[in-house]
């Protein structure tokens, strides 16, 4: 008898399996599952087994039993599913099309990286509008009309005071503004300038930086750059800082970092230098402190800015600028 049951089961869950219509599957329910059914007939007949061996054969048919419910209840599902399909015009025997995944532009992802490099340092994220007051881009920080400095930047005007921004400068003001110190932020954002060519895109993305608080050293500077240098490439790129000029940071430098191609050794990338620049910097101007109501004698700083695309450039060894934006899947999908 133990065997019976166990032979139905197989034979009724074979005949699920064919069934493709619902009145398949109803007289399926009546046979087995129905008043006069297989499995109800087998329950019945258990009383007439031994005494010793009812309760485990009453257990398994109604396991069974269970176990067709269920499986009917599946198949009817499917055959619902199905005619669904078929009634508004879908034919589910044809092989599915396959769903493309997406992933993030190398752009994003190598801005997320610096961003976590810089939050793990306990920076704070800030942002601020693209199309800008040339007051922001400019004249708050230091670069007045008619300065020479503004020839450093291609600007496009959306009219005379308003500027798409040429860097992310302007959140530093914008938010120290708004915050008084201490201030330690990094703001991320897309940049605009007149300017087509290998090396350089009218939009790109840069990455600014600002520490303020009561005596911030060039060495802090260092400090910071160094391990952010350390952890974007590697703890073997050393830090080169040179002199340089910006209207809104005394002094300035430009960093390079050891090339990553060569290590130094002087190749095309590095223009056989063995240094790649990679971002501005200095000690924040005290013309931009009291454009913004700091005390300059108890407060400085350091700001530093870098170009987002340079620096995926560099990790993911691309050499033309402009594959970023030319939204060729087979270029992006390798990242
Ligand atoms: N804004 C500069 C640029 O776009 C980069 C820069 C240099 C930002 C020095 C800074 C800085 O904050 O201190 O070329």
């Amino acid at each position: 008898m133990e065997q019976q049951i166990e032979q139905i089961l197989q034979q009724a869950l074979n005949e699920l399996q064919s069934a493709s219509q619902a009145a398949q599957l109803q007289a399926f329910s009546v046979q087995y599952l129905g008043r006069k059914g297989f499995v109800t007939q087998y329950l019945r007949n258990i009383s007439q087994l031994p005494a010793e061996q009812r309760p485990l054969a009453g257990k398994r048919a109604n396991e069974i039993k269970n176990i067709l419910e269920e499986a009917l209840q599946k198949a009817l599902q499917e055959i619902e599913t199905r005619q669904a399909a078929e009634d508004v015009g879908i034919d589910v025997s044809l092989p599915g099309r396959a769903a493309f995944h997406g992933s993030m532009h190398p752009i994003t992802q190598i801005t997320r990286q610096i961003c976590e490099i810089f939050s793990s340092m306990g920076f704070a994220v800030a942002e601020g509008p693209e199309v800008e007051l040339d007051h922001y881009n400019f004249e708050s920080l230091n670069i007045p009309k008619n300065h020479p400095a503004r020839d450093m930047q291609d600007t496009f005007y959306v009219s005379e005071a308003i500027v798409l921004r040429t860097h992310t400068s302007p959140i530093q003001v914008r938010y120290m503004e708004k915050h008084t110190p201490p201030v330690k932020i990094i703001a991320p954002g897309k940049v605009y300038r007149c300017d087509s060519d290998i090396t350089h895109t009218p939009m790109f993305h840069q990455v600014e930086g600002l520490v303020v608080g009561e005596a911030i050293s060039f060495g802090d500077l260092k400090g910071i750059l160094t391990v952010f240098v350390h952890q974007m490439f590697d703890d073997q790129t050393s830090l080169r800082f040179r002199p340089s000029f910006f209207p809104f940071t005394e002094p300035s430098a430009e960093v390079d970092i050891l090339c990553v191609m060569c290590r130094g050794k002087g190749c095309r990338v590095c223009k056989q230098t063995g240094w790649l620049e990679v971002l501005g910097s200095g000690m924040v101007h005290p013309a931009v402190f009291e454009n913004v109501g700091y005390d300059t004698s108890r407060y400085s700083g350091f700001a530093f800015g870098m170009g987002v695309e340079r620096i995926a450039m560099l990790k993911f060894g691309i050499d033309d600028i402009r594959k970023y934006y030319e939204n060729d899947i087979r270029f992006l999908k390798q990242f």
